[in-house]
């Protein structure tokens, strides 16, 4: 099969057509079909970590993440059923009781996309004790704050400064809960030698982890990329 091969599959009961190199994901929102995502950052490598996008496949038992699967020919593919809605619902609760996310006095209120999926997939409360450990802020920066209590370890700023800006100064340090993004070799930020001040990681941040110090809340309210999807979804009367 080659590059640009056009393939049909089926979404949603849905036929819809793709080239060989789309994803499920992006197949599906070219279709206006739409899927939670998370971690996904249109022009950035999926990372395929939050799993918030998985789909059903027809065929297979195994649920499988919408950004980084493959269309195939003739593939079935179910984006909304109880067992992805209580899913993708339990991600949602477990990134709430990760960290510490009070919504009422994050600079992001308004402008989160963690906040606004968990509106949009019905997230009414936590039912996981929360862990919430009180990380130190890195307010060494001139213009921005990193705060890690707000993190949900989606590694877009990873991945755009290293992808699109090409500094490569943030990165991820430990394992599992204890997982923190780190500046350079873990120094703090307004001491690194890489950042170039840019601030697209600021930009792509889905929840109030990195901002700039000149940010109010009703300034964030100027929502980023993904969010105005989440709402026009809303607008559009979709689940
Ligand atoms: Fe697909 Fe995060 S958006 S795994």
């Amino acid at each position: 099969m080659k590059e640009h091969d056009s393939i049909t599959l089926t979404i949603d009961g849905q036929s819809v057509t793709g080239r060989s190199t789309d994803t499920i994901l992006s197949t599906a929102r070219s279709h206006g079909i739409f899927i939670p995502s998370l971690c996904f950052f249109e022009g950035l490598t999926p990372a395929g970590s939050c799993r918030l996008c998985v789909v059903e496949i027809e065929g297979s038992s195994k649920l499988s993440p919408a950004c980084t699967t493959p269309i195939g020919e003739g593939m079935r593919v179910t984006t909304q059923s109880s067992r992805l809605s209580r899913y993708r619902k339990a991600i949602i609760e477990l990134l709430f009781s990760e960290r510490t996310h009070v919504c009422a006095v994050c600079v992001a209120n308004g402008s989160c996309e963690l906040q606004h999926l968990a509106q949009v997939l019905g997230v009414d409360h936590v039912s996981y004790p929360g862990i919430g450990p009180a990380l130190p802020l890195d307010v060494s920066h001139d213009r921005f704050v990193l705060d890690p209590n707000r993190c949900i370890l989606c590694t877009r700023c990873v991945r755009v400064c290293a992808e699109i800006e090409g500094a490569h100064t943030w990165d991820v340090k430990n394992r599992g809960i204890h997982s923190q993004i780190i500046a350079d070799f873990d120094i703090p930020w307004g001491q690194s030698t890489t950042c170039t001040g840019c601030g697209k990681c600021v930009r792509v941040c889905p929840t109030g982890a990195l901002f700039s110090k000149e940010t109010s809340r009703a300034a964030t309210v100027a929502t980023p990329f993904n969010l105005v999807r989440l709402l026009t979804h809303r607008a559009e009367g979709h689940q």
